[in-house]
C-alpha cells in the first residue's frame, strides 16, 4: 500500500467524469488499499479514485473510525456504483471533503438509498443506506462525476469558496521555485 497525494481545489480533475473499471482485478485492487491508506492518513471517512487523480469509478468508505481513530477498521470497497432508489424524503449532513481542506457546510440530499456496486473481489452487491452512509455514499459517487459538495450549496457561497481556493492557489504560483 501506498500514500498518495490529494489533489485539492482548483485542480480542474475534479471535474473529470471518471471511466466504469472493466473488473475488480488486481490493479484496481491495488488502487483501493491506497485509495484506504491514503484515507485513514488524512483522515477521512470516504474517498473516490479522482482524488488521488485516478478517473475511475472506484470509492472507499470507512464510517468505524469517525469518532475514535483507533477503532477496528470497516472498510467497504466499492467500484461502479449506481443509485437504483433514493428516498424523496431528505435529510441534512454538514458536509467536509478532503478536496476542499477546512470548509464545512450543510448540504441536503435523499435521507435513504439503495445502491449497487462491485466489491472488492468484482461480486455485484447492492446494499440500502441511511444516514451518514446514504450520505457519503451520494457524495463519493458525486466525485465519480465530477460534482462536488459544493455544487449543492447557494451560489453566494460556492462563489465565496472558488474564490478563496482560486486566490490561494495563485499564491503558490507566485513561488518561483514551484513546480507544475
Ligand atoms: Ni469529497
Amino acid at each position: 500500500m501506498a500514500l498518495k497525494p490529494i489533489i485539492t481545489l482548483p485542480d480542474r480533475r475534479l471535474r473529470l467524469k471518471s471511466e466504469p473499471v472493466a473488473a475488480v482485478d488486481d490493479e484496481v485492487r491495488k488502487l483501493m488499499d491506497d485509495m484506504l491508506e491514503t484515507m485513514y492518513d488524512a483522515p477521512g471517512i470516504g474517498l473516490a479514485a479522482i482524488q488521488i487523480a485516478v478517473p475511475k469509478r472506484v470509492m472507499v468508505i470507512d464510517l468505524a473510525r469517525r469518532e475514535d481513530e483507533q477503532a477496528p477498521a470497516d472498510p467497504l470497497f466499492i467500484a461502479n456504483p449506481e443509485i437504483l432508489w433514493a428516498s424523496e424524503e431528505e435529510s441534512s449532513y454538514e458536509e467536509g471533503c478532503l478536496s476542499i481542506p477546512d470548509y464545512r457546510e450543510e448540504v441536503f440530499r435523499p435521507a435513504r438509498i439503495r445502491f449497487g456496486f462491485l466489491d472488492r473481489q468484482g461480486k455485484r452487491q447492492e446494499m440500502e443506506a441511511d444516514g451518514l452512509l446514504a450520505t457519503c455514499v451520494q457524495h463519493e459517487i458525486d466525485h465519480l462525476n465530477g460534482v462536488l459538495f459544493i455544487d449543492h450549496i447557494s451560489r453566494l457561497k460556492r462563489d465565496r469558496v472558488l474564490k478563496k481556493f482560486n486566490k490561494s492557489a495563485k499564491r503558490v504560483g507566485d513561488q518561483p521555485s514551484a513546480a507544475g
